[in-house]
């Protein structure tokens, strides 16, 4: 495996290559990522990792200075899994000058849910993952469902862009009990993380209170269901951000013809424990 920190090393690393796969990711990696680049691997051409800990998609409150850096770790962890490459480029590097020139994503789409709570999120997402994509020049780039919102934005960009890249969705990874795996779950204490696995079971709560309700009619009141599942989160220490149950093509509401017709869905919930902010979903 190469580790390569500069774009020029990086071109050179891939001469030749027509069809890597790309993994991005901000490093402190765990089973999430590794299925990934396994995934990554299926498509035969070198598989790219990149690390990088992207100022621009942090609110100056957020946990920038504190995201875990774990380096050598991370690379032990690639090695394993096969990796071929590993791109981690310094901030001079990848933004040797500040970075003006932006990717906004419609606000339909990026300044709801995560957008809404995390207002310029998507921008830096974008921005740096049109940057990741010029470097690399993939023709698959993988991402997790477990930030499905992200993965939409992005799989509009390639579109609206013309990008020559596949997007991959890669399936969430979870712990045993349910808990989708994340890099900030090592910020849950001990008891907070024999909690954090109720996240994951609010979403399959509201879903499953969805569908009794589908079925059993006739009213429908989805906001009421969104509503109980908040309170019930929050009736246990959370702060809740949100829960909601979205169409899975726009992540816009549904209406009740939708809702009854078979529309395919996915509930979210973003919320707060403790000083941790977790982030799930489940397709419907
Ligand atoms: O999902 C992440 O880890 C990041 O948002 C990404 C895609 C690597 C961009 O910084």
């Amino acid at each position: 495996m190469r580790i390569v920190h500069t774009i020029a090393e990086l071109r050179q690393a891939l001469a030749g290559a027509t069809r890597s796969a790309f993994v991005p990711t901000m490093g402190n990696l765990h089973e999430g990522h590794l299925s990934l680049v396994k995934q990554a691997k299926e498509h035969g051409g070198p598989v790219v990792a990149s690390i990088f800990v992207n100022r621009l998609q942090f609110a100056p409150h957020e946990d920038f200075d504190t995201y875990p850096r774990t380096f050598e770790r991370d690379c032990d962890l690639l090695r394993g899994v096969g990796c071929n490459v590993v791109f981690a480029p310094d901030e001079a590097e990848l933004y040797p000058e500040p970075q003006v020139y932006k990717v906004q994503p419609p606000a339909a789409l990026a300044d709801i849910l995560e957008g809404h709570f995390r207002p310029g999120f998507f921008t830096g997402v974008c921005t740096v993952v049109l940057k990741l994509f010029h470097c690399v020049q993939p023709k698959v780039a993988v991402f997790g469902k477990k930030d499905y919102q992200q993965l939409m934005v992005i799989r509009r960009m390639v579109q609206q862009f013309a990008l020559p890249i596949e997007v991959v969705a890669g399936e969430t990874a979870r712990a045993d009990d349910g808990l989708a795996l994340s890099s900030r779950n090592g910020y849950l204490s001990d008891a907070e993380r024999a909690e954090a696995m109720h996240l994951s079971m609010a979403l399959k709560d509201l879903a499953n209170s969805l569908q009794h309700a589908v079925r059993n009619g006739p009213s429908l009141d989805l906001p009421a269901l969104e509503q109980q599942a908040t309170s019930a989160l929050a009736a246990r220490g959370w702060q809740p951000d949100y829960l909601t149950v979205r169409r899975r093509a726009d992540l816009l509401a549904p209406t009740d013809d939708q809702m009854r017709g078979g529309e395919p869905l996915v509930a979210l919930g973003a919320a707060r424990l403790g000083k941790t902010r977790l982030i799930d979903n489940l397709e419907i």
